[in-house]
Order: C-alpha cells, then structure tokens, then sequence
C-alpha cells in the first residue's frame, strides 16, 4: 500500500495574532445590532476602542484630572506629566527626532488646516502653486482651495490611473514648474485603499526644493511610519482611527519649519509674555497648541499607542493583508460586483458598486443583518467623479476582524444581489 501524502491543513486564521484575545479588549464588540452580533467593518470612518483606552480616559477623570502646565498642585502635575508622556509616546511611534515637532490638534484636518494657514499663509505669494493628488481627501483638498483663494496661488492635481495608482510621471512634471511652495499627498486613500509610494513623492519633491505634507489619516493604524526615514517636512493624522478617542489629532513637524513658522491660533498656554504692545510667544510645541487641550483625549492616545504597540504593527499589517485578500477573492465572485481600487499597493479596505443597487441600500440591508459598513462619496467626492459614480459601499478592515465576519459580508451581499435580481 502506498503511503498517503502528509496533510497540511491551513489554519482559518493564519496570523501571529491572538485574535480572540484582541477581540476580547472590545467591549462594543460583544454589541447585538438588530439583533445579530456585530460585524463592524467601518474602520476606516471610525475605529473602535479597547479597554484599556476607555479605561486610561476614565482613569484620568476620576484619578487626576486637572488643567495642564499651569498650576503648581499635585493633580496639575499629574495630568501635565500624563499629557506631556503621551507626547512623548508619539514621538517615539513617528520616530520623530524631538517632542517639539508633534503638536497635538483636534484632528487630521485640524493639522492640514494648520500648516495650511501657517505655513502656507507666510510662504505661498500670488501666482505660486500647491500640488495635491486626485485622490485626496477633501480634508487635503479645501484647506489648499482656501488657502490659494486667499493668496491668488493655485491648485494642481496629479492624477490617477483606473486602478487607483498615482502616474509618478504626472506629479513629477508638476513638480518641475518651479513654482511649487508645497506637495500635500494622502499616504493611504481612505476611498481606494491605494498606498502611496510617500517616501519616492517626497524625495521627487525635495529634489526640487518642494517640502512636503502627508496626510496619514488611514495609514498609522495598519503601517509603520518613521517620519525621519520618509523625510516628509510634516505629517498629519487622528487619534480616532488609531483606536484613540476622537477630537485629538497630531501635527508632525520638522522642528525648523515649526519654528520659522507663525502661530495658528492665539491664546493661553501658547505664550511666554503678554503685554498690550506685544506678544513673545512660547516655544514649540506649545506655541501651535493655544488654548486647553483635549488633556484625557491626548492621555487615551497615549494608551491607544501602548495597545497597539504591544500586538505590533507588522503583526496588524500581515492579519489584515490576508483578510483583504481573502475577501476580495469572494466579493469578486459575486456577479455585477466592481471593486473600486484595484493597486498593486493596497490596505485593508475594499470600496465596490453592485450593479443595480445604489450603495445606500446595500448599506441599509447590512446594518439589519448587523453589519457596519459605510456607504457615500467617503469624503472624497472627486474621486466619485474619476469614476463616473455618485457613492460606493466601503468595507474597511480593523486588527480586530475575522475571517468569520468577512463571511458574513460576503453572504449579505449574496443576499442583497438575490433581493434586486
Ligand atoms: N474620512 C473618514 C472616512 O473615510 C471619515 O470614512
């Protein structure tokens, strides 16, 4: 009798992580929606929280909640050293060279809109050009519109091909007008998925003078950034899509533009004298941070970066690249299923049209089988436009999700397909 051939059988999950532990971290996980468990697969909108985030701003409210940098009482020291240690944390995650280049903002589009009128307020003149690519989002978009209105400047945008990949050759040439103050370019497009080839766009940029700015809103939760190995002049991202709270965001910087560069906003904490004459205003970072900030929003922050750090981002990035692949080969199986962003260079997200059923209603159909995904223009409606479409479904994927939940997906939509046949 001759021997069998050895089985190999693949686990389900072929992946590093614990992923049953990861999940057990989200309480909002363990939701019924319509009274099916949920599949939340709108993380690139919106990431859900861990325990320990939820716990570290509780912690902070209940444990030593004060006003930072200005008093003198134990529970002001506490909270500053708190904040001042979520800095810090940032700084190593970018590997940013100093604390004073991360500035804490509201937001991606708080930072943009800083550096926009910041920088761009003191550096652009009428005539000079800001070049963006088509497939930003508009948080990358209307900051620059305004800002070249203000001015007289313009707009240029470097186009895409059908498959969602950047033509380098068409933002090269537009580099080469010499009139460019600035190249702003999303690192992954929250609408394709496309990962962009940053550290070439910015290398082409410097070679011509042109700094640049980066929009990382949808890639520091599935890669690893080192900004000092990127070279980028500045690079903008949220804390909410990075398994933070939402309303704190961070604004890397190199020290020397941060420095040349007027304040943003005016206020407390931002200074150093204050008379009715003048102003001499704080160093970085504070003099971009006016006001009182998102104190326990930056701490959870912190905590968020402490999380993920600890499961490893090599380890998220291989997890969601097998999903990603997973799914897209059976979304591909469903008939009149297109898939919108097709790059060689692709993260965790899959955005499609199903011939027949306008995206809302696939949208509408999933929530009442439990299943979170977002329909619309995502913020990037020039995008729709490069396509000819008015929305598209969007599936984005988290650390978090399984395999079991992309079958879930996939199963709906069958279903969704039957119902408009
Ligand atoms: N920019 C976020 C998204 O892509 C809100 O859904």
């Amino acid at each position: 009798m001759s021997a069998l051939p050895a089985l190999t059988i693949a686990p389900a999950d072929k992946t590093e992580l614990d992923l049953t532990s990861i999940r057990a971290d989200f309480p909002i996980l363990r939701q019924r929606i319509h009274g099916k468990s949920l599949v939340y697969l709108d993380n690139a909108a919106s990431v859900q929280k861990p325990k320990a985030v939820i716990d570290a701003i509780s912690e902070c409210y209940s444990g030593y909640y004060a006003n930072i940098h200005r008093g003198v009482h134990l529970l002001s020291e506490r909270s500053t050293m708190a904040y001042e240690g979520a800095r810090e944390k940032v700084r190593a995650f970018l590997n940013a060279a100093s604390t004073q280049e991360i500035i804490f903002t509201r937001n991606t589009t708080e930072s943009i809109n800083l550096v926009a009128s910041s920088f761009g307020g003191s550096a652009v003149k009428a005539g000079d050009e800001i070049i963006i690519t088509g497939m930003e989002h508009h948080s990358n978009i209307v900051p620059w519109q305004l800002l070249c209105d203000r001015m007289g400047a313009v707009l240029k945008v470097a186009p895409f091909t059908d498959t969602g990949e950047l033509i380098l050759e068409e933002y090269e040439r537009l580099l080469n007008s010499g009139r460019v103050k600035l190249a702003a370019f999303v690192h992954i497009s929250n609408a394709l998925g496309t990962i962009n080839p940053v550290k070439m766009m910015v290398d082409l940029a410097h070679a011509r003078g042109v700094p640049t700015l980066v929009d990382g809103a949808q890639s520091v939760p599935h890669l690893t950034v080192d900004v000092q190995n990127l070279d980028c002049d500045f690079y903008a991202f949220s804390g909410h899509k990075l398994y933070g709270p939402s309303g704190v965001g961070v604004l890397y910087g190199k020290q020397a533009l941060l420095d040349a560069m007027p304040p943003y906003q005016g206020g407390g904490d931002m200074i150093s004298v204050v008379t009715f004459e003048k102003t001499e205003y704080a160093d970085l970072p504070n003099k971009f941070e006016a006001g009182t900030p998102n104190i326990a929003g930056v701490i959870g922050m912190g905590a968020a970066l402490d999380w993920l750090n600890a499961i490893g981002l090599d380890a998220v990035a291989a997890h969601e690249q097998q999903l990603l692949d997973y799914a897209t080969a059976q979304l591909l199986e469903i008939p009149g299923l297109i898939i919108m962003g097709t790059a060689r260079d692709k993260a965790a997200l899959v955005a499609f049209t199903l011939q027949g059923v306008h995206p809302h209603d696939i949208g509408t159909i999933l929530d009442r089988e439990g299943i979170a995904i977002r329909a619309g223009h995502h913020c990037a409606q020039p995008v729709m436009q490069r396509y000819g479409v008015p929305a598209t479904a969007r599936a984005s994927l988290a650390v978090y999700n399984s395999r079991d939940e992309v079958d879930a997906l996939v199963k709906a939509l069958w279903k969704v397909k039957e119902l408009f046949a």
